[in-house]
């Protein structure tokens, strides 16, 4: 059992009074390549990575529903049938709302049992790293297993989206969910956003004398307001004015015709779209046939698409983009939704402390927040422990 399982396990006890009947967790991800990709059914190559959300749990005989976590002590408690948009609101809306996902495609809803839920997590919050995928594995996995309900991991990645979709009321992908149901030590998942698959990728970074690091700017962002809800009503716009049903239709030798009828601004977010997918594959073969310090020049440039065509990218991230290039690092760039949140750096292992050093010296520089910049590898993902 992980120090992590433990306390979650010893947390239920001493909230509740009894043992949990098992603990179950799931990782959160960094995506190497690939943004922005999924909800335009196109392709991304995110890696769960070894930090995980753990909960502890155990059916009651009732229908109740109860949560509580290590980060917020108050036990939220509702009724199965009661849980709505409404009703459910900040952290406990995302284990709620798998709860309530599960219930719309259950047999007889009727018949599910009441759960007492146990979180606690050490996938840092906000940074990008899916700390809310994560969450939502962690109970689909469990809740999947209590009430003996055998869906496949492909079916439990969209009941997490579903949650965070209809209950937070984040309209994000699906790639966060597949990465964390789907991951493989020491792989990355590709996955084909319109076919629904998930592919192991093997990284070999360690064999390469390589790390990746993530590069935590600590400034926050939510993805329920904002960007990336604008980001993708472009992506639909656009794919009404040229005529497809998805951007995954659209290849780069469309660019000529798309930038012809789209105006300058959906054009660039098209063009990040249809370029971040060729990057994606180029990635996946360039693994295969040079290896994993190959793809620098990739992350390079999915970081400036990123940055100017989707503009998805804030200074802080930059900064710690070009420090890192600028101190050697293979390739970096910015992970996850954007507006705040971690960007990755792709580091020889005997570089790791100079990359370091540099990026907290051009932070410090410019007078950013200290980020927190920390290792990372590729973990197994949503499963059981105990
Ligand atoms: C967030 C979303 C994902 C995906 C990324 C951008 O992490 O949850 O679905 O859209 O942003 O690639």
């Amino acid at each position: 059992m992980t120090f992590l399982v433990e306390k979650t396990a010893d947390l239920f006890e001493s909230v509740l009074g009894t043992r949990p009947s098992g603990v179950w967790s799931a990782p959160g991800r960094v995506n190497l390549i690939g943004e922005h990709t999924d909800y335009n059914e196109g392709f991304a190559m995110p890696l769960a990575i070894n930090r995980r959300t753990a909960v502890a749990a155990a059916l009651r005989d009732d229908r109740r529903i109860r949560v509580t976590s290590s980060f917020d002590s108050a036990l939220v408690e509702i009724e199965i049938d009661d849980i709505s948009a409404d009703t459910v609101s900040g952290w406990s809306a995302y284990p709620l709302g798998v709860v309530w996902a599960l219930r719309q495609v259950a047999a007889s809803p009727e018949s599910l049992c009441g759960v007492d839920l146990v979180i606690d997590s050490d996938v840092p919050v906000g940074a990008g790293l899916s700390s809310s995928a994560a969450l939502e594995c962690a109970v689909a996995v469990a809740l999947n297993d209590l009430w003996q309900m055998g869906l496949s991991t492909m079916e439990l990645a969209r009941i997490g989206q579903k949650a965070e979709n209809d209950i937070v009321g984040a309209p994000t992908g699906l790639m966060d969910q597949i990465a964390s149901m789907h991951g493989r030590a020491d792989h990355a998942v590709l996955i084909d956003c319109q076919a629904l698959t998930a592919t192991p990728v093997a990284l070999g970074f360690a064999a390469s004398d390589l790390v990746l690091l993530v590069i935590d700017t600590t400034v926050r962002h939510s993805h329920a307001t904002g960007g990336y809800k604008d980001r993708r009503a472009s992506c639909e716009r656009a794919c009404e004015a040229l005529g497809v049903p998805s951007l995954r239709s659209v290849t780069e030798s469309d660019l000529p015709r798309a930038q012809s009828i789209l105006d300058a601004e959906t054009y660039r977010r098209v063009r990040h779209v249809v370029t971040e997918n060729a990057r994606v594959l180029a990635t996946g073969a360039a693994i295969a046939v040079d290896g994993p310090r190959a793809v620098g020049e990739l992350l390079n440039a999915s970081h400036v698409s990123m940055r100017d065509d989707y503009e998805i990218s804030i200074p802080e991230l930059d900064c710690a983009v070009e420090a890192a290039q600028n101190a050697g690092a293979v390739g970096a760039r910015m992970t996850g939704g954007g507006f705040g949140g971690a960007a990755i750096a792709l580091v020889s292992t005997h570089l790791m402390d100079e990359v370091t050093e540099a990026v907290l010296a051009d932070f410090a520089h410019r007078g950013f927040a200290r980020p927190e910049i920390f290792a990372v590898s590729a973990a197994d993902g949503a499963r059981r422990d105990y």
